[in-house]
């Protein structure tokens, strides 16, 4: 008894217990040995009022209360409160149910005690606060969210007592008088930092794990990285969405790797892959970079990628030279593109492989594009933001003030979406069309800085080929490879003698695709704008508004239809009134 050996012996015993108990505790904790977590995505109802996209059914609180989110790179996830579908006119299109009211709630979180004050969109994400141009006001909870693998019902893992943010009435606006009171939450896939402090309204600082770091840390997933391809929902590309991981099936290309937030945007240019185009304004299929901003074309812009939020957030000279080619309309009040549904151009253009081509530089020093079809370009916006469904084109005129130039869901359609955060990589690659391959999960490890794409994989043109039909090649309207736009510096390498003979024998082939054009287009109702009416679109008064007289189409709630109806008229007068008339052909100013 009390002998030295004994002392050392039961000390012994203890370390070795200690030892254990902390391996055992990591276990529960960190593990880089973790499978990927797939997350399954829904499409069986429409989520979003300018979409529609895929999102995740996500239980969250106790007993579990299924809530839409859409996946997002906000700092927290955001849930939005029942009552603030009662607070619109029009129902939420997805049932959100009734939380923290009943008794019971928060049982598995911190409760009302650590909910904070009301705060702004801006104290939620500011990013993602200023892409919606939220206002209103919610605040950041402590909540359960349960976790399930994939489709699997089996072995539900809680995330407890971790940061969430609910809305209680942000909305997002179009323009002051447009706009709607937010209805899907967002599932945040943000790890830059672990965990969130803020103020309880009780006065006390509460600190807890963001979402996908709380995962991980649970041991959940192998990293804390997630890889992302949003699909869609028309037409239907099944969306796909792994934590410490990613389905290599969607990763077509080498991907575009940054180590920063942003990647730098080098080109977008226009072209067919196969048959005959329909573009406006052009002498060939392939229509060189559209990339301009403040009124002269630009090499590169910086662009954030964020999930969630719909559009393409580009220069608004961006977006104009685009839609110069399309048959669309700007709709001053939406700060969007209406495409023309009655304009045969539209379905030619949106059910054929037409595409905008995205180049970006890699972090490697080379160029690499992603294509997205104009076909993922033809999103509806629904009730509440219009009263009857209307087909827009996603490019809005942006300038970068709390955030940059982002692309959002609209593009990330076509891409595949990854980062590791933990060593701070961002991945951007070619994602398929409908005819993707069936899954392969790979994980991403915890310092991996490269990531691996799918092998010999289908072309993206080849996996659209069943969706896409070719339109025929028509007069002035191929897309000869003949006709194509000459690049900067082409012609270098030939002879003066070639030179002068392909110059000649452009002239006399443009003149007669010219002559072509304007005799076609001189029988069409003119409906199309010049390169002035083009730039002019950001003039409120020189719309031209493509409804028809009385049919409206914004409303916060139907209530002030009479009120729009009445403002929409008279924005059609002074759009007809102030139309300019198209030039012929010859005058206009041709692609050089
Ligand atoms: C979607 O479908 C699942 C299973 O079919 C169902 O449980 C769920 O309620 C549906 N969700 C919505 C929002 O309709
Ligand atoms: C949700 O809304 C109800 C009112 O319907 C309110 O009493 C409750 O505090 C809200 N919950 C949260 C977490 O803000
Ligand atoms: C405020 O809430 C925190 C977190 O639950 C709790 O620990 C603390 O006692 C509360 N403070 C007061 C003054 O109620
Ligand atoms: C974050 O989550 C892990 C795993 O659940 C937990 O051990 C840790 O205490 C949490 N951190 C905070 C600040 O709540
Ligand atoms: C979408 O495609 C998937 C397979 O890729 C299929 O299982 C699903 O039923 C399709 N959904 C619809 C609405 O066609
Ligand atoms: C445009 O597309 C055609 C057909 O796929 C291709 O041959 C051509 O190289 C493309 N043009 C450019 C400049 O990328
Ligand atoms: C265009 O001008 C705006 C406002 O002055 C500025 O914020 C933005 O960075 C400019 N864009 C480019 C690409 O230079
Ligand atoms: C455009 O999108 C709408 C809504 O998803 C769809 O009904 C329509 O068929 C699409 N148009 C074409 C030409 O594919
Ligand atoms: C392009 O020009 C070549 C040589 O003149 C001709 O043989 C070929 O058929 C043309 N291609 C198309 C698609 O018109």
């Amino acid at each position: 008894m009390g002998s030295p050996s004994r002392t050392i012996w039961i000390f012994a015993c203890v370390v070795s217990f200690a030892l254990q108990w902390t391996a055992t505790a990591a276990q529960d904790t960190i593990n880089h040995d973790a499978q990927p977590y797939p997350m399954a995505m829904v499409n069986n109802a429409s989520s979003g009022s300018d979409g529609p996209w895929w999102y995740i059914s996500q239980p969250i609180d106790f007993p579990e209360q299924y809530l839409p989110m859409l996946p997002s790179v906000s700092r927290t996830s955001l849930t939005v409160n029942a009552s603030a579908c009662r607070s619109q006119t029009a129902a939420c299109q997805l049932p959100i149910p009734d939380m923290w009211t009943a008794s019971g709630a928060y049982a598995y979180s911190g409760g009302l005690r650590t909910q904070s004050d009301l705060i702004d969109g801006a104290a939620w994400d500011p990013d993602y606060a200023a892409l919606l141009s939220l206002d209103g006001s919610g605040r950041h909870i402590q909540q359960r969210m349960t976790m399930y693998h994939g489709e699997s019902t089996a072995n539900p893992a809680y995330l407890d007592y971790h940061t969430m943010s609910v809305s209680e009435d942000y909305s997002v606006r179009y323009s002051p008088d447009t706009g709607y009171t937010m209805n899907v939450g967002f599932f945040s896939l943000y790890g830059a930092e672990d965990t969130l402090e803020y103020e309880a309204a009780n006065g006390t600082t509460v600190r807890s794990n963001l979402t996908l770091p709380q995962a991980y840390q649970k041991g959940l997933a192998p990293s804390m990285s997630y890889g992302l391809h949003i699909g869609s929902v028309e037409p239907n590309i099944t969306s796909s969405l792994v934590l410490g991981g990613y389905d290599m099936s969607r990763c077509l290309s080498d991907p575009i790797v940054s180590s920063s937030d942003t990647v730098e945007l080098r080109g977008i240019t226009m072209n067919v892959t196969t048959g005959g185009y329909a573009y406006f304004n052009t002498v060939s299929a392939y229509v060189p970079s559209r990339l301009s901003a403040n009124g002269s074309s630009v090499s590169s812009l910086e662009v954030h990628l964020r999930p969630g939020v719909p559009h393409l957030y580009l220069p608004q000279d961006t977006c104009d030279a685009i839609a110069y080619h399309l048959p669309v309309t700007y709709n001053s009040e939406l700060g969007l593109y209406l495409w023309d549904t009655d304009d045969s151009t539209y379905e030619e253009i949106v059910s054929s492989p037409h595409h905008l081509d995205f180049t970006f530089a890699s972090d490697d020093g080379q160029e690499k594009t992603i294509g997205v079809p104009f076909a993922l370009l033809n999103l509806t916006l629904t009730s509440p933001i219009v009263s009857t469904a209307t087909q827009y084109f996603p490019c809005k005129g942006w300038t970068p003030d709390t955030t940059g130039y982002t692309l959002g869901n609209a593009f990330l359609q076509s891409a595949f979406l990854a980062q590791n955060w933990q060593t701070n990589k961002l991945f951007l690659a070619q994602a398929p069309g409908p005819d993707f391959l069936s899954a392969s999960v790979q994980k991403i490890g915890h310092m991996d800085t490269t990531l691996t794409p799918a092998k010999n994989p289908p072309s993206w043109e080849s996996s659209w080929a069943s969706t896409l039909k070719a339109l025929p090649a028509r007069e002035g309207r191929t897309s000869s490879s003949n006709q194509s736009y000459p690049e900067d510096g082409s012609s270098a390498a030939l002879s003066g003698g070639a030179i002068a003979g392909i110059v000649v024998g452009a002239i006399v082939g443009l003149a007669i695709v010219a002559a072509a054009i304007w005799f076609l287009l001189r029988k069409r109702k003119q409906r199309r704008w010049d390169e002035s009416a083009a730039q002019a679109v950001k003039s409120p008064m020189l719309q031209y508004s493509p409804f028809e007289e009385g049919v409206p189409y914004l409303s916060k709630s139907p209530m002030e239809l009479q009120e729009v109806e009445a403002r929409q008229v008279q924005v059609f007068e002074m759009g007809a009134e102030s139309k300019i008339p198209e030039l012929p052909v010859k005058d206009r100013p041709h692609e050089k």
